[in-house]
């Protein structure tokens, strides 16, 4: 992979990092995939692209999680990190980088990012009082909280009351430049509601929050001061800089931000906005570095309508969604059922409606019938396009020509969903226009021309939907190109010239007399009695 990337064209995403105090649950499940979308879409634009993940393994909750399993910490971590690497390639997850916030080399960038924190001036001992909710590993509001001092987002756990000496990081210096940063990039936090909710926040004037503990070991020593731990947040958001550095290299803060940074997005879910949009680009500021390109915080999942949780014993395991379904499936139902942003549900018998209709029937059927009719009529290969004759065969053309273009900017803009409609529109403009032609006719009539015209025009239109939606579904889509004649692999890291998308977004590519593959079913129907996560 060339990581040596021109600043222009570079493109870098992160998802969060993950605590580990657990197995991954579909919200991480969620953002990663999302996060891989994007990152493949990049790369079909033929960009350097680098994919961040990792895990996130400091602090009191996982000490506590550790503890219950009368493990050490470290041990803890390696085997959920484990189940984290192996769901993600269970997802078919392309991460270029996957950091965890206990390498060593982490901590030597800690260091020094604290030191030009320190050294601004920005750090400062005092009291902390105040409210302690370990699962969030934040302090909370009093006003914030529900009855018993219990926290908002975890109801069925009681809050912390803590008084201790902490290290404060002075986030009050950095209201005005913050606004600054907001009123001048006004999509530095997107979707517009987020921006909103931040900008809300910030106007209510913004308190310097402590960055270290007491009593906590797990975690890396303040450096000027080593009887205090540093608070995990700020030493995870830093986890993003040291996975910019390549692995084999001596760990060093220059040399991690001289390629890939800033980043270009920061896809989080919406509990974690604050962190990202307020105090990580007051961090960065105070050390002197510039501030990422975009916050996008997407919105919460929810199972048959209702909040996930174990106590509420309604979670969905990932990791049996995928085996049961596989990826492709999983990858699209969220992408495409969901607007990303906005909450989203999941309910098994729409997963599974969705899919027979799009991938089995609209697209896979499409492609299976149409292949078996050019292997009788057209001596399975490609057929001629031309003359092109048809007023309806010029409109899956028309719809075509455009889409490259209208999926591109939806997929810049993480619309998933629009991506996907746009695509399947022109799947259903497909069928229908098969059905109306009905080429097996033309064909008796002697038509040769006609009838190849009008599976050529077809067949054009999946490979290019299948392209077009290779980033959602990429074993979907080697499938069909396979049974189009090509040898190509959406899998692989380094496109090259191979798929590249200047050539295969556009209408027309599919090459005459190119020799088709046998024609199988590409998405089995899903059953509706299988349904059992
Ligand atoms: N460790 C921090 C992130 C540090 S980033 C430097 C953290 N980890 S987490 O594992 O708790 O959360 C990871 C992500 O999962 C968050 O983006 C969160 O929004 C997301 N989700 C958790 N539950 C979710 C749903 N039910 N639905 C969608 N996403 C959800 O926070």
């Amino acid at each position: 992979m060339n990581l040596n990337a021109a600043p222009d064209s570079r493109f870098s995403i992160t998802t969060p990092l993950y605590y580990v105090n657990d197995l991954p649950h579909i919200g991480s499940a969620y953002t990663t995939i999302a996060a891989d979308v994007v990152a493949r879409f990049h790369r079909l634009l033929g960009q350097p692209v680098l994919m961040i993940t990792g895990t996130d393994e400091h602090g009191q909750k996982i000490l506590r999680t550790a503890e219950e399993r009368s493990l050490s910490p470290q041990d803890h971590c390696d085997q959920v990190v484990a189940g984290f690497e192996s769901l993600w390639q269970k997802l078919n997850i392309q991460w270029d980088r996957f950091i965890r916030t206990t390498s060593p080399r982490h901590e030597v960038i800690v260091r020094e990012f604290f030191q030009r924190v320190w050294d601004k001036g920005d750090i400062y001992r005092g009291q902390q009082q105040g409210w302690y909710c370990v699962s969030c590993e934040e302090f909370k509001e009093e006003r914030d909280l529900l009855d018993d001092h219990r926290c908002p987002l975890h109801p069925n756990k009681t809050v912390e009351w803590r008084d201790e000496q902490n290290y404060f990081f002075r986030l009050s210096n950095y209201q005005e430049k913050l606004e600054q940063l907001y009123a001048e990039r006004s999509d530095f936090i997107q979707p517009e509601t987020r921006r909103n909710e931040v900008l809300s926040f910030v106007k209510r004037g913004l308190q310097d929050f402590s960055i270290s503990r007491v009593n906590l070991d797990w975690g890396f020593p303040v450096p000027t001061d080593p009887q205090h731990t540093l608070y995990v947040w700020f030493d995870a958001l830093l986890g993003y800089v040291t996975a910019l550095q390549d692995p084999d290299e001596p760990p060093n803060l220059e040399a991690a931000i001289s390629q890939w940074w800033p980043i270009n997005v920061h896809l989080i879910g919406k509990d974690i906005l604050r962190f990202h949009a307020v105090y990580w680009p007051a961090m960065l500021m105070s050390a002197g570095l510039p501030v990422p390109g975009q916050v996008f915080g997407h919105g919460f999942l929810t199972k048959d309508g209702l909040k996930m949780g174990k106590s509420l014993g309604n979670t969905l395991d990932p990791v049996d969604l995928v085996d049961k379904y596989g990826a492709d499936a999983v990858r699209y139902y969220f992408l495409r059922e969901i607007e990303f942003g906005k909450d989203g549900d999941f309910n098994e018998t729409r997963f599974i409606n969705a899919l027979n209709a799009d991938l089995a029937n609209d697209l896979g059927n499409l492609l299976n019938r149409t292949i078996k009719m050019a292997a009788r009529y057209c001596g399975g290969k490609v057929p001629h396009g031309e003359p092109m004759s048809l007023t309806d065969e010029h409109r899956l053309k028309g719809m075509g020509t455009a889409l490259g273009d209208t999926v591109a900017e939806a997929y810049r803009q993480l619309k998933f969903s629009q991506a996907c409609t746009a695509i399947l529109a022109l799947v259903q403009a497909s069928n229908k226009f098969l059905d109306d032609e009905a080429p097996w006719s033309l064909f008796k009539q002697g038509k040769q021309a006609e009838t190849e015209a009008v599976l050529y025009a077809v067949l054009e239109s999946v490979r290019l939907a299948a392209y077009l939606l290779s980033p959602v579904v990429p074993g979907l889509s080697n499938e069909i190109y396979r049974q189009l004649g090509y040898a190509v692999d959406f899998n692989q890291r380094s496109i090259g010239e191979h798929i590249r998308w200047e050539d295969h977004s556009h209408w027309g590519y599919l090459p005459p007399d190119q020799p088709l593959g046998e024609a199988k079913p590409i998405f089995q129907r899903i059953e509706i009695a299988e349904a059992t996560v």
